[in-house]
């Protein structure tokens, strides 16, 4: 297999080293834009190098972000090379182009790196989907917020404190909004959905709270009542359709997610037939997620391709319903007085993500104990 790779940065360089070190695999070129010298492969500065080559069949992208992602993603497939990527924005948001058009094309896509690290979520995803119904998905899947919440939980660090060294780390994105707003948790929940249910789902339906502006004083609330906030995702199958949401959650002290520490990811499928399923493991990092990255290549050469077949557009609905911990400008009914915040009454979750959009300075929590 001959490589071109897109990216020297956290994850690529990582591919490159493990790749260095296997017989089935070489990089012929690394497209970055720092002066770099290499020894193994050749540094370019234009995809049109990468993309031109005839002996180059597989392209693997660890760039991030959308552009010129995309636009080196859909060349590259309709050039007829098979595309590896770590990049959950880019899949995400353009799932209902680049899966069928590696489709259309007769390459191969694989993305498993992009939710979990390097955990073989998406890859078991794609076994499990053959034997049975997926019920359910989702959990801990961002290794940024994990490792906040866990220090302000476990070492009594603020915000500020703990999010300055995940970022000095390698976890966060390079934009770490991305991360703390859950927008890199939304993105992967949506992707095992897609992958799970056989559909695509319309990203708007599906609502998102991060956990940006946690203060000392609800982790405090939090473990006066035996409670502990993960940053979590939910997709699930409902009568005729799909609930999904992402946000900040309650859960008991105790629990698996509870125990989740540093940038750790705990995701969990509910299987039919299988019951539940739960993956552990580096959710971020360089070797961790260019692991899978390579697991990826592996499978290419073996002729494997994207996970699922590629299914219609969906919309999520949320019209269950739990009660939220809400600091800051809730005036309707409440059960519950934790310091400066409230225990709503039971409200849905389409309403308080909606009341959120209205009230952007509440941080809000479901409570799902
Ligand atoms: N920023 C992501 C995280 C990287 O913290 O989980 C891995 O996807």
């Amino acid at each position: 297999m001959k490589i071109g790779l897109l990216g020297f940065g956290v994850v690529g360089r990582g591919v490159y080293e493990i790749a260095a070190s296997r017989e089935d695999m070489q990089v012929r070129k690394v497209l970055c834009l720092e002066d770099i010298s290499l020894s193994d492969a050749e540094a370019v500065k234009d995809f049109a190098e990468i993309l031109n080559d005839n002996d180059i069949d597989t392209v693997v992208e660890a760039m991030g972000g959308l552009h010129p992602s995309h636009e080196f993603a859909v060349a590259a497939l309709k050039a007829g090379k098979n595309y590896v990527t770590s990049n959950k924005a880019l899949v995400c948001t353009y799932y209902d182009e680049l899966v069928p058009l590696a489709e259309q094309m007769g390459v191969k896509l694989r993305c498993t790196a992009a939710v979990g690290g390097g955990i073989g979520w998406l890859s078991e995803l794609e076994r499990s989907r053959r034997a049975q119904t997926i019920e359910q998905v989702g959990g801990i899947m961002n290794g940024t917020c994990n490792y906040i919440l866990d220090h302000m939980t476990r070492l009594g660090m603020d915000y500020a404190q703990a999010l300055k060294q995940a970022q000095s780390l390698g976890y966060a994105e390079a934009n770490p909004a991305t991360d703390v707003e859950g927008i890199d948790t939304w993105h992967k929940l949506i992707l095992s959905a897609n992958v799970a249910f056989g559909v695509t789902f319309d990203k708007e339906s599906i609502p998102v709270a991060g956990i940006a502006g946690i203060t000392a004083e609800d982790v405090a609330n939090f473990a006066a009542h035996g409670l502990v906030c993960k940053l979590m995702s939910k997709a699930r199958r409902t009568d005729g359709g799909f609930d999904a949401y992402v946000q900040p959650t309650l859960v008991p002290q105790g629990s698996p997610e509870a125990a989740v520490p540093l940038n750790y990811n705990l995701i969990t499928f509910l299987g039919k037939t299988s019951e539940r399923m739960s993956f552990y493991g580096q959710g971020a990092g360089r070797y961790p997620t260019a692991y899978n990255v390579v697991e990826d290549l592996i499978d290419v050469a073996a002729g494997k391709g994207f996970y699922a077949p590629y299914g219609p557009v969906t919309k999520a609905g949320n019209a269950q319903t739990m009660r939220y911990y809400v600091r800051g400008g809730w005036t309707e009914p409440a059960e519950e007085v934790w310091g400066s915040a409230v225990i709503t009454a039971p409200v849905s979750v389409a309403r308080m993500h909606a009341w959120r959009k209205a009230n952007p300075q509440a941080f809000i929590a479901g409570v799902e104990a």
